[in-house]
């Protein structure tokens, strides 16, 4: 057989840092081992039925067997707009302002090569989704990671960037509520993006993926809601979270008008548009009951507060997230993110992501999902009471603390 030569844009992606990490958790159950999987990021969940219901009406439609129109249909579009105006009073134009995607993955992935050329720089979050860096890859852009330190609430403080960068910058990515570190951004914080966006003609791109998460009764901040935003960037929005429908593959790019305009642009030439079922399914999401998305909230928040009040019985004082669905806990002092990893791991057959996993920042925490049930979660903490670190390294047999602030 052919060995065939790969590009050099392909051979240029980033390695997949989970990936060796996700074939030990295999080879952990194929010997039989029951782990408990907190590494990964995946809606335990069902669709709420009423979406699937209308998937399953419109998918033997023989309108939606022909190709749906280039850039979707008109009916998502106006949903979406329909749904920010709910949720957060922003007015959209539909024809102008959304942008229909394959999922928020694909509408990250693509703006780095809407509205970068070779060399230009980007700022991304350090630690921060992994997938922002492939985009960044395929545009062959300089990345500048921004630190979110956890004494800055995880917020990138911009008076840290020089500025030439500054001056540089073409893009910026933020995401919040935050994945991995479960912060959430302020009003405030949004504001001084803005004025900094201005300042230096910098496109802000806020990945609101996890929009819909939001602990202690605090609805997470839209970017759009923010006056301003919309002169200076956009958000994805993705029904993966927010509606469990991380299959199916749908999301949009809402916000400023050019930067939609060449979202479309460069998807006219990857693509069609989405399954019409899925888009009539999606539009039923954004614009039916919602008492879906509140319930799923409340069960995300009681599955927090049993792994966190837990940890906290043993005297590991993590810190809470207050939206996502994920904790960042920091690991015990004297082990990095990946030996702390591989101890749940083998001796508690717990599988977390190391922080390191998600940028350097991400070195000293490991993140942990929400998505097993409450039982699991305290099975979790059982499990890990009983390790010998916790007793072996702390003086005079008390559990071991974290160096965390409340
Ligand atoms: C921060 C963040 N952004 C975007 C996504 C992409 O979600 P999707 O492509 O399913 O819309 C994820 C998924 O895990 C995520 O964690």
């Amino acid at each position: 057989m052919k060995q065939f030569s790969t590009s050099e844009i392909l051979n240029s992606l980033p390695k997949q840092f989970f990936a060796s990490l996700v074939k030990k958790v295999g080879e952990y159950i194929s010997q039989g081992y029951d782990v408990i999987n907190l590494g990964q990021g995946n809606p335990d969940q069902p669709t709420p039925a009423h979406i699937v219901a209308k998937l399953q009406e419109a998918a033997v439609n023989p309108l939606n067997h022909k190709y749906s129109p280039f850039q979707g249909h008109q009916y998502l579009k106006q949903a979406a707009a329909d749904f920010y105006f709910r949720e957060y009073g922003v007015p959209i134009d539909p024809d102008k302002e959304v942008a229909i995607l394959f999922g928020g993955k694909a509408g990250l992935v693509e703006i780095p090569q809407c509205l970068l050329n070779p060399g230009d720089t980007i700022l991304v979050p350090d630690p921060g989704y992994p997938d922002y860096l492939s985009g960044v890859a395929l545009a062959k852009a300089e990345m500048v990671r921004m630190p979110l330190r956890e004494e800055n609430n995880f917020l990138p403080d911009y008076g840290e960037l020089n500025g030439n960068v500054l001056d540089r910058a073409k893009l910026m990515f933020l995401n919040y509520p935050n994945n991995p570190t479960g912060a959430v951004a302020t009003h405030e914080f949004f504001e001084e993006t803005i004025k900094l966006a201005n300042e230096h003609d910098i496109c802000i791109v806020h990945d609101f993926a996890y929009g819909a998460i939001g602990f202690d009764g605090k609805k997470p901040v839209s970017f759009l809601q923010v006056q301003g935003a919309k002169e200076v960037g956009i958000e994805i929005y993705t029904l993966s979270k927010s509606y469990n429908m991380a299959g199916w593959r749908v999301g949009f790019a809402i916000g400023n008008e050019s930067v939609i305009s060449a979202i479309e642009l460069l998807q006219d030439h990857l693509y069609v548009s989405l399954f019409g079922a899925v888009q009539e399914a999606a539009a039923e999401a954004l614009i039916g009951p919602q008492d879906c998305v509140k319930e799923l909230n409340e069960l995300y928040e009681r599955r927090r507060d049993v792994l966190i009040s837990g940890l906290h019985s043993l005297g590991w004082n993590v810190s809470a997230p207050r939206g996502s669905f994920f904790a960042w806990l920091k690991v015990p002092e004297g082990f990095s993110s990946t030996e702390f990893a591989n101890i749940l791991l083998e001796q508690a057959h717990i599988m977390v992501a190391p922080g390191i996993g998600f940028g350097e920042f991400g070195e000293g925490y490991v993140r942990v999902g929400l998505l097993s049930t409450e039982e699991r979660l305290a099975e979790a903490v059982e499990r890990i009471s009983r390790l010998e670190i916790f007793k072996e390294n702390s003086p005079n047999g008390e559990p071991l603390k974290a160096e965390t602030e409340e």
